[in-house]
């Protein structure tokens, strides 16, 4: 195996393969919108087609992959893709869902080699649920969430967005209900991500000020062990309880990334902010295999210079900058929900 360093001399470690663009929730901070286009379905890679992309990503030294969406339990199935993938031998194999689904699957999962899994929450109050996700759907979650802690104990972590002024007020009740089912909490700055047409400054609690609240309500927050290239940076509380922070918009680590993402479609982008990705299912389609793929890989790779986050936060005018929502309908890759959050 051949590892490839970027213009940055980050490496390829980490592939995020979102496996569908569909969604059952309507998140704001991610899909705020009443329509979209969706990627067109007879491009969407099959089973076989997604293994062959992540096998190729291994021969450029990939050793983590985390499944995504949209929601990939929508994704007829999904087992048969985590056997497939499991049997790479992977360092790590994880899933990111909305946990609506989690409860009639995750064991069957686990059973098929899943190693992690996070679930997003960001209330535990039915009514904010409904308007924050515009879906009825608390219940589900929280059982989703039970089930996998059930079947995966110790391997599931909860990803919640704060936003000033909506959930901020639930930081304190987040933490001890994760406390109680031994979950680790990951706070996440609201992001001017594609797809996050109604972003707006006003709404981001800056990780400063959250760490400032938490350690006058608990006492001192000390840090915690944090692994070098993963987003969260890790706090303890007095209580012993341990907690993530998600600092991507106001202190970006573009530094350290090492990760990229596939679409459903198989286009491959290198940053989470990046316009154009490099379509691998094209040559997919015409029969390239994993060596192959792997040289388009690491070509991109080596010419990368994506430092989206930190580009964004240099501008003076963050709104302003924002994709419109008519632009993305005609570039649907480039959502949030499409790349794979
Ligand atoms: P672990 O391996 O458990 O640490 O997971 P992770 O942090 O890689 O994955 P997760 O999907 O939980 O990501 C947490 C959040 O961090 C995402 O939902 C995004 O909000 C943010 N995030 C993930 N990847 C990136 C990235 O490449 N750039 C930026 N700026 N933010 C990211
Ligand atoms: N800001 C922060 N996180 C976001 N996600 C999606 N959109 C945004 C955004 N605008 C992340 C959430 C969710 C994951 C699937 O995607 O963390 O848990
Ligand atoms: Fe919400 Fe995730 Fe669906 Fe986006 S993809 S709307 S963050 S559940």
């Amino acid at each position: 195996m051949q590892t490839v360093l970027d213009l940055h001399q980050r490496p390829l470690r980490s592939l995020r393969v979102s496996v569908t663009d569909r969604c059952n929730l309507r998140c704001s901070y991610c899909m705020p919108e009443e329509e979209y286009t969706w990627l067109e379905r007879d491009h969407l890679l099959r089973f076989g087609q997604l293994t062959e992309v992540v096998r190729a990503a291994t021969l450029v030294g990939t050793r983590r992959v985390r499944l995504t969406g949209g929601e990939p339990l929508l994704r007829r199935e999904l087992w048969r893709l985590v056997e497939q993938l499991a049997a790479l031998e992977l360092e790590d194999l994880a899933l990111t869902t909305n946990g609506v689904h989690l409860a009639q699957q995750v064991e069957t999962l686990a059973q098929a080699g899943l190693d992690r899994v996070t679930i997003s929450l960001d209330t535990l109050r039915p009514e904010r649920f409904r308007k924050l996700t515009r879906r009825d759907a608390l219940e589900p979650t929280l059982a989703g969430i039970e089930a996998a802690v059930q079947a995966l104990p110790g391997r599931v972590k909860i990803n919640t967005v704060l936003m000033a002024g909506v959930n901020d007020d639930e930081v304190h009740d987040l933490l001890a209900w994760a406390q109680d089912l031994g979950c680790e909490l990951r706070f996440i700055e609201y992001m001017d991500v594609e797809g996050a047409t109604r972003w707006s400054a006003s709404r981001v609690l800056p990780a400063s000020e959250l760490l400032r609240r938490l350690d006058q309500a608990h006492g001192p927050v000390e840090a915690a062990e944090t692994s070098t290239s993963a987003p969260a940076r890790r706090y303890r509380l007095g209580s012993g309880q341990t907690f993530g922070v998600v600092a991507s918009t106001t202190a970006p680590f573009c530094g350290s990334c090492d990760r990229a993402r596939l679409t459903a479609d198989g286009h491959l982008f290198t940053c989470l902010y990046g316009a154009e990705g490099l379509d691998l299912g094209a040559p997919l389609r015409a029969g390239e295999g994993a060596p192959e793929l792997a040289r388009r890989i690491r070509t991109a790779w080596a010419a990368r210079t994506d430092r989206g986050a930190e580009e964004r936060l240099a501008r003076p005018d963050r709104e302003a900058s924002l994709t419109e929502a008519h632009t993305l309908r005609s570039a649907p890759q480039r959502e949030m929900h499409t790349k794979g959050g």
